[in-house]
């Protein structure tokens, strides 16, 4: 049975929600998963940054939903005068733009809400704040919204692509880091449910593993065969026969096809190439950046050494030891069999085509 892709008929999880009385952002924190399930509720921009900074919220899609639902609840808090609000809104957006540079989700979420308001005040330069803030609400409402039905439309788009057998993925691509359903995820998810024999390997993704935390929380929360693998074992695994395909997300896509995505999703794409297997990439068309002509345009988020000397906490090399913690790293096109989004699947050279769809 293939699943609906109404965003209306979806029942699955949800992690970036609006609170019922919509004045807190209501955000699953992705740091204690799977060990626990804690729910945290945000009003103040400070914490919502942070929180995007922490990775409490992660995944491209995510982020740009957290930003959009957090801008909102954040202009709750903002002067009732109008040239104040817009004044600190600005300041507002500014500081959510700032908290990573990679995932280009962020910063389209961000641009609907600034389009939002200097519409409204084209149409209408006397638009008093209340109604400011209910176009921020249902222009973050429709952002999220419109990344679930993106992933449940990529998702059977990539279903009908993807062989029976192993299938190798990278880095958490799955309702968690999406507004539902996930990218890479999302296809698994709807490929199994249409019938599609599958077993899931799943790169643990050091070093803040994404992978074993979370991508195997999902699959086996949906009883989706998956077995864990360190990212060490994916050459082997593939010499061996056992992965027919990899597919992955991404957190910028550029005009000629190259993907930015999760530290090793580089390395996956070369063990791909060598052993003859397709190597998928699955995003939502708002996660291709048309602005930019190559890979190497893209800025990549550099985080702090203790993420590499520590694991849980626990120091794992010498305190001292210089690292490099980039974290994320470009797949170009020419690695990339397709590219997954709910406006069919293309090949990285007709990426343009998306845009006229
Ligand atoms: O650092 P993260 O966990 O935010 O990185 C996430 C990834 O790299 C995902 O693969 C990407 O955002 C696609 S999620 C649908």
């Amino acid at each position: 049975m293939s699943i609906d892709t109404n965003p209306d008929n979806y029942q699955g999880l949800r992690p970036v929600q609006l609170r019922a009385d919509g004045r807190a952002l209501l955000l699953l924190d992705q740091r204690l998963l799977p060990a626990e399930e804690v729910w945290l509720e945000l009003d103040a921009l400070e914490d919502i940054a942070v929180a995007i900074e922490t990775l409490t919220v992660r995944g491209a899609p995510a982020i740009g939903c957290a930003a959009a639902i957090g801008l909102y609840v954040v202009s709750l808090g903002l002067p009732e005068s109008r040239g104040e609000f817009l004044t600190a809104l600005r300041a507002a957006s500014e500081r959510l733009a700032n908290t990573r540079p990679t995932a280009v989700n962020l910063f389209v979420a961000l641009q609907q809400q600034r389009v939002a308001v200097t519409d409204q005040l084209a149409r209408d330069p006397d638009t008093n704040v209340a109604r400011l803030r209910e176009i921020l609400r249902a222009t973050a409402e429709q952002h999220v919204r419109d990344d679930l039905r993106a992933c449940l439309e990529l998702g059977a788009h990539g279903a009908a692509k993807l062989p029976a057998g192993g299938i190798l993925t990278h880095c958490n691509t799955g309702a968690l880091a999406t507004a539902g359903h996930g990218t890479a995820l999302g296809v698994i998810r709807s490929a199994w449910a249409s019938g599609t024999k599958l077993h899931v390997f799943v790169d643990e993704t050091r070093p803040l593993l994404q992978g074993s935390r979370l991508t195997a929380w999902e699959l086996m929360h949906d009883q989706i065969p998956c077995s864990l693998i360190c990212d060490n074992m994916a050459g082997a695994m593939l010499a061996r026969g056992e992965i027919q395909a990899a597919i992955v997300g991404a957190d910028r896509i550029t005009r000629n096809g190259d993907a930015a995505n999760k530290i090793g999703t580089y390395t996956v794409a070369v063990l791909c190439k060598h052993h003859g297997v397709p190597f998928y990439v699955a995003a939502p068309v708002t996660t291709i950046d048309f602005s930019l002509s190559s890979g190497d345009q893209i800025p990549i988020e550099e985080r702090d050494g203790a993420e590499v000397r520590e694991h849980g906490g626990v120091l794992r090399a010498p305190a001292t030891v210089a690292v490099r913690n980039p974290a994320f790293d470009v797949t170009p096109a020419e690695l990339i069999t397709g590219i997954i989004t709910e406006r069919g699947v293309f090949t990285p050279s007709e990426l343009a085509l998306t845009s006229s769809r």
